[in-house]
């Protein structure tokens, strides 16, 4: 089973990813962290030939070695690994991690180009939305600090880069299925989902069960 999670950031993709892949027993993966993980990595005077990130099955993030996983959500790293995503040397390394994580087991893995570039093949894609003052707030709630305004306004450059750069820019697949989360209780998401999932694993039983 795979599935795909995409959406703008702060949209809650990472809370969704995880309550599926714990109630489904699935592999979670966080590709935007691999992103932060290159940005600092060049922050660091590390080269892209020079840079190797491994992703332990306890979400743990290492740069040539070293686990950087506690340091790759700042505010400085949301605009630089927002930067980064957009050079094509990059993009070319990070989705070749990625699917070769993926054809190793099931995934649920979470991003901006899952569903549309890294699996397209994915048995769900979920595309979440919501509208910029939701997700600044979500963002200050997660980071326990913050000015609203001045969050809007990077989350905006943000979704400005990540859905108007050339390759593989954010936007939802065409099979993929779109959840706005605005005042929506987090359980209520998480359930739509799980519905989701259950779903498709019902249609992959019958289609087993009728083969002949
Ligand atoms: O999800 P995040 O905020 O940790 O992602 C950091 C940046 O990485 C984001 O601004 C865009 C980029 N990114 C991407 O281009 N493709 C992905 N699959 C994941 C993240």
């Amino acid at each position: 089973m795979k599935i795909a999670i995409d959406g703008s950031a702060a949209s809650g993709k990472t809370t969704l990813g995880r309550a599926l892949a714990e109630q489904f027993h699935l592999r979670f993966v966080e590709t935007g962290k691999m992103y932060r993980a290159v940005a600092l990595a060049f922050d660091r005077g590390i080269e892209l030939s020079q840079i190797d990130i491994q992703v332990t099955q306890g979400e743990r993030f290492l740069l040539n070695g070293v686990d950087v996983t506690d340091v790759l959500h700042t505010r400085d790293l949301d605009e630089k690994s927002s930067k980064v995503a957009t050079r094509s040397e990059v993009r070319e390394r990070l989705v070749e991690l990625q699917r070769n994580i993926a054809d190793r087991g099931d995934v649920v893995m979470e991003g901006r180009d899952i569903g549309t570039v890294v699996l397209p093949d994915a048995d769900i894609k979920i595309y979440l939305e919501a509208s910029t003052g939701e997700r600044a707030r979500r963002r200050i709630d997660q980071r326990g600090e913050g000015d609203l305004r001045k969050i809007e306004q990077e989350l905006i450059s943000r979704d400005k880069r990540d859905s108007e750069r050339a390759i593989a820019p954010l936007k939802p697949a065409a099979d993929a299925t779109i959840i706005k989360t605005d005042q929506k209780p987090l359980k209520e998401v998480i359930s739509e989902a799980s519905n989701l999932v259950r779903d498709r694993l019902e249609d992959v039983a019958w289609a087993a069960e009728n083969r002949d």
